[in-house]
Parts: structure tokens; C-alpha cells; sequence
């Protein structure tokens, strides 16, 4: 057991709320609805988990809320703040033009993922897909003009019909890819304590599954080397939907769900969080032991949550439409007893958040 504070229980409010850290080696699940509390509460558990284990984390941020993570708030307590100095934590940007950017190489992304982003099917665009599958450029030798031009001025028609079908999608100008640069995939691959992606700044909407794609993709392909990580996404319905709409979902939701079937035994585990559990894929949802819900009050997603977290009591579910924000109902692995919590206060920054309305001048 390493105990995690993360608040006060509701019922006895002298009463510290734990967590027990060394169950985040599972799967857990977050939701509740929009503006109860999830990021906070999320960033709360996050923070005792960077400064009570050594789990690291790598964590997906769709509302650059975590890109200050490395900023203790100016009300927390020197030791605090001192053993906050000592933690790795780095954090990649996409919004700003803050250094370092978040970069992923094109190359790096497996067959079907590149075919993905090409929005290439194996079986109707046979010909262009087996031109991509056998192309073969360095990482370090690959750019975007070179890449194209040569697939324009190849013998081979499919290479050409490749070419095009890449310039004309234009998914190559993405500012997501690395190119001659490194990924930040080789970071996470370091294991630093946390690496915050900052995944909101991105124009195309295909880029923040693709960024995810190519870091997933990286962590399953050294799985054996069994190197724990903490996979937090955020938004989480964003990166593994139910119903995919895009090639890049689908390929993106496939990944998630073999991580979620067989991430475990690897030290892939996923910490997932969003408004609603028919949200997410339901092979990724089955396989969460771990649950905090926070204020939901819709009876048909209590009913469905009762379903699938089949080990909490339905009278406590009930209770959540009921919740303030900042109230969590904590059940499953990580807790011996479901409790229900006041979430404490955030050791850091709170970034990202609503725009403030500009008042008027004159
Ligand atoms: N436990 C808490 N203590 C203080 N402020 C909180 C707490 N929980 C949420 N808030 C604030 O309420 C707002 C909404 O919370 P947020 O975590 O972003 O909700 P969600 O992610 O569920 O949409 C934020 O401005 C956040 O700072
Ligand atoms: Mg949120």
C-alpha cells in the first residue's frame, strides 16, 4: 500500500481520503460531467502519485491544463515545493510558440498508420497502400518535398498516385511531424517522471490521434522491455471513441484497446478520463478497474457505470448527481472501501482553463 491524500472524505471531513499508489498498476476510469471537477481531481492524484511513487507518467493534454505541471503554486510549502524542484518533468507544447514542440516522425508510425493518415485501405487502394508498405527512407533522410517529389517522379504509377494522394491531402505539412528532428516518442521512451503532450494546439483535427498514435504506437512496440508508464489521456473520448469516424480513430481506438486487453503485464497502464462511459470504446471501458466518478446526473450513464463497475454498491452511484464540484466518488482497486471524497487543493498551476471574458475599455 502507498497511501496517496487526495483529499478529505465527505462523510468525516477531519478525515484524510486515500488512494493506494501501488494500484495505478491497473487500468482506471474518470468521468463525471463537464465542469465537476475531473481535470482537477485528476491533477491532484497525478501530483501525489509524482511525489509518493516513482511511477512515471506521460500524460495526453487535449486543454494544455497540465502544461504547468512543473510550477508549484506560490501557497504550497517549501518542502513541498523543494521536493517538487528535484522531479524530471518535462512538457512538449503544440499551442504556442513555446519550445519544445511536440514532433512525431512520419516514418517512425507502423504500416497501417501511415496508411491511416494516407486514409489508404489495404484491400480498395491495394496498389497505393503496397507502394507505401515497401517505401523505404531514413528517418533522418526524410522531407517533405524530397519525399513527394520522388514518389511524383517515380516509374512505378502507384508511387506516383501515392504522391499525389499525399500532396493533395496535405497531411505532410502537419506541424506535427519531426522530420529531420526528434520525436518526442524518444522521450517518453526515457522515462522521465512525467512528460506532459499538450495535444490542444494543433490545427488538423487528425493531429492529436496521430501524435498519440505515434507515441502508443512506440510504447507497445518496446512493451517487452516492461518499463512501467502511467498513460493518462484526457478527453479520453477523443482518442478511442465507441464508433471511430476516421481512419486515423479507428487505427488510434485499436491501438487503446490492445493496450487495454494487454498493457497490464507490460506496465502499460491507462488512466482514462471523460464525461461519460458509452463515450468510450466499451473493450477499453470493461477492462478499468479502477473508477472515480465525479457529478454525473444522467440515470442511463449511472445504470451503465452500475453495469460495468459491477463492484460498486448502486446506492452510492445514485448519490452523484448530487455531488458539488470537487466531489468524487472513489471505488475498485486503488481504494479498500468505496468513500466519497472532497478532492484537496492542486500542488501546481492549474494552465490551460476557460478564457476569461476581456472586459471592455472605455
Ligand atoms: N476540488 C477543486 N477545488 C478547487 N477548484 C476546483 C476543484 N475542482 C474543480 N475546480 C475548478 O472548477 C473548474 C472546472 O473543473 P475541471 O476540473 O476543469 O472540470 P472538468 O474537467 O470535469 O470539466 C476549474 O476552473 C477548476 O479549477
Ligand atoms: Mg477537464
Amino acid at each position: 500500500m502507498i497511501p496517496l491524500t487526495v483529499g478529505t472524505t465527505v462523510e468525516t471531513p477531519e478525515r484524510p481520503a486515500v488512494l493506494d499508489g501501488s494500484r495505478f498498476n491497473r487500468h482506471t476510469f474518470w468521468c463525471g460531467q463537464s465542469g465537476s471537477g475531473k481535470t482537477y481531481a485528476l491533477g491532484v492524484v497525478l501530483e501525489q502519485l509524482l511525489l509518493e511513487t516513482e511511477l512515471p507518467i506521460a500524460v495526453f493534454d487535449p486543454n494544455a491544463d497540465f502544461t504547468e505541471l512543473s510550477r508549484t503554486r506560490e501557497d504550497v510549502e517549501e518542502v513541498d515545493a523543494a521536493r517538487w524542484r528535484d522531479l524530471d518533468i518535462r512538457t512538449f507544447h503544440s499551442s504556442t510558440e513555446r519550445e519544445p514542440q511536440l514532433h512525431i516522425r512520419f516514418v517512425d508510425l507502423s504500416v497501417p498508420s501511415k496508411a491511416a493518415v494516407g486514409r489508404l485501405d489495404p484491400i480498395i487502394d491495394e496498389e497505393e497502400y503496397n507502394a507505401l508498405l515497401h517505401i523505404d527512407v531514413r528517418p533522418e533522410n526524410f522531407a517533405r518535398e524530397t519525399f513527394i517529389q520522388t514518389l511524383a517522379a517515380s516509374t512505378d504509377p502507384a508511387r506516383r498516385r501515392l504522391g499525389l494522394r499525399l500532396d493533395n491531402l496535405q497531411v505532410l505539412d502537419w506541424p506535427l511531424w519531426a522530420f529531420g528532428r526528434s520525436s518526442s516518442a524518444a522521450v517518453v521512451a526515457e522515462r522521465p517522471r512525467a512528460v506532459v503532450l499538450d495535444v490542444g494546439g494543433f490545427t488538423h483535427p487528425g493531429e492529436p490521434q496521430a501524435a498519440a498514435l505515434g507515441i502508443l504506437e512506440d510504447l507497445w512496440l518496446k512493451r517487452m522491455e516492461r518499463r512501467p508508464v502511467l498513460i493518462v489521456i484526457d478527453e479520453a473520448h477523443n482518442f478511442c471513441p465507441p464508433t471511430p469516424r476516421t481512419s486515423v480513430e479507428a487505427q488510434l481506438t485499436e491501438q487503446l484497446i490492445q493496450i487495454a486487453a494487454e498493457g497490464r503485464k507490460f506496465g502499460l497502464w491507462l488512466f482514462l478520463s471523460t464525461q461519460r462511459p458509452t463515450k468510450i470504446h466499451p473493450n477499453v471501458l470493461s477492462q478499468c478497474d479502477n473508477l472515480g466518478l465525479m457529478r454525473m446526473n444522467s440515470p442511463r450513464d449511472l445504470a451503465e457505470l452500475a453495469d460495468v463497475f459491477g463492484f460498486v454498491p448502486p446506492q452510492l452511484l445514485e448519490q452523484s448527481p448530487s455531488f458539488r464540484k470537487g466531489e468524487a466518488l472513489f471505488a475498485g482497486a486503488f481504494t479498500d472501501e468505496p468513500q466519497r471524497v472532497r478532492i484537496g487543493r492542486r500542488l501546481t498551476v492549474e494552465g490551460g482553463g476557460d478564457l476569461a471574458v476581456a472586459e471592455r475599455i472605455g
